[in-house]
């Protein structure tokens, strides 16, 4: 496909092959230096780590056109840094952060023909991802790895875009309370296929985790972390060690409380005190914010505010994030990195 191909207002979110990506090998110790290619294939020897034992981190971020066409990236340097946390636990090579900030720059500025333009309200999705390239199939960490950053143009995540999306919960864990669970590691994702797949198919947008050690707490959503608002407007969010540090989530805490005055409180949220808020949502770099109708708990259906409409603190939100991502509302310093475009 061409990018003139491509029709950005009516983008889902689904890889599309761009023309550029960014590539750099780990070997002997050292990174060597990175550049972009055009080749979107990787030839990997087949004892490689990341076949059989899953070891490979990813991350997600977003590129916008703002309406004077510039470009703005979304807090970069916080999925660099989670990456290296993710590298950490895995005994992988960590990737400077600032040669990621700069490597994301780099794909986004060869691959601008692809990014939708500002009426669309679409965006560019900027995968990151490391492998481990070799192995000796003994459970050892690799020696050689490739890091590498590719990009898409993208629109909603949730296929109805900023309408209430209906959960019910899994009985199944996503994460292991002292596991993997608060780092981006492909493996957590495999593991989220059936329950996902179980949820759709039983008819809901996705399924919610419970902790894994009771069953009795929100953990997140297989793509997006869980907040929810009372009716004397607290942003409540679960604070649990396996779920993912969602930038999202740390960004929309900030909002509430400087920006809208709200309490913020990262805490416990037990699935039967679901009728303590009167809006929730789910929130992630694809997903950005999608506003929860229901979450259906052993048969019983919680609505909260609506299962049509966004309940009115979960659009503020929504236009205030969305408002600084494009560029049209002021930043909170430091939040948007601008990617040059000549
Ligand atoms: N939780 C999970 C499991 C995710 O995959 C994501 C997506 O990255 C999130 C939460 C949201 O995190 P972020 O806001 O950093 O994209
Ligand atoms: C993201 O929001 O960046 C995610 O990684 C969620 C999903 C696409 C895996």
């Amino acid at each position: 496909m061409q990018a003139a191909e491509v029709d950005f207002n009516h983008l889902g979110f689904s890889y599309i092959e761009t023309d550029y990506r960014y590539v750099a090998r780990y070997h002997d110790g050292h990174w060597e230096p990175g550049r972009l290619i055009k080749d979107a294939q990787i030839r990997v020897n087949e004892a490689a780590n990341i076949f059989h034992y899953g070891q490979g981190v990813f991350e997600g971020l977003k590129a916008y056109r703002c309406q004077d066409d510039s470009v703005n990236l979304f807090r970069p340097g916080q999925n660099a840094a989670r990456m290296q946390q993710s590298c950490q636990r895995l005994l992988m090579p960590t990737f400077p952060v600032d040669e990621f900030v700069a490597a994301c720059k780099a794909v986004v500025k060869a691959n601008l023909d692809w990014l939708p333009p500002y009426q669309s309200h679409g965006s560019m999705y900027v995968r990151p991802y490391m492998i481990g390239l070799n192995g000796s199939l003994q459970i050892h960490p690799a020696t050689d790895y490739l890091f590498s950053v590719f990009a898409f143009p993208v629109g909603a995540y949730f296929k109805a875009g900023f309408k209430p999306v209906d959960f019910v919960t899994s009985d199944y864990d996503r994460a292991a309370p002292q596991g993997t669970g608060a780092y981006k590691v492909g493996g957590n994702y495999a593991g989220s296929l059936l329950p996902e797949m179980l949820a759709i198919k039983a008819g809901y947008n996705d399924c919610v985790y419970l902790d894994p050690a009771t069953h009795t707490k929100i953990e997140e959503v297989g793509s997006a972390n869980f907040f929810g608002i009372t009716p004397d407007h607290t942003f409540v969010t679960p604070k649990s060690p396996s779920i993912l540090p969602s930038v999202t989530k740390r960004s929309l805490l900030a909002l509430a409380g400087d920006r809208f005055g709200l309490k913020t409180v990262e805490g416990d949220v037990p699935i039967d005190q679901l009728a303590t808020f009167s809006e929730a949502g789910a929130c992630g770099t694809a997903a950005v914010i999608a506003p929860i109708g229901s979450i259906t708990h052993r048969g019983k259906r919680h609505v909260f505010y609506s299962e049509t409409e966004a309940g009115p603190i979960t659009k503020k939100l929504y236009d205030e994030l969305v408002g600084i991502q494009y560029g049209d509302r002021p930043a909170p310093a430091g939040w948007i990195t601008k990617v040059p475009t000549v």
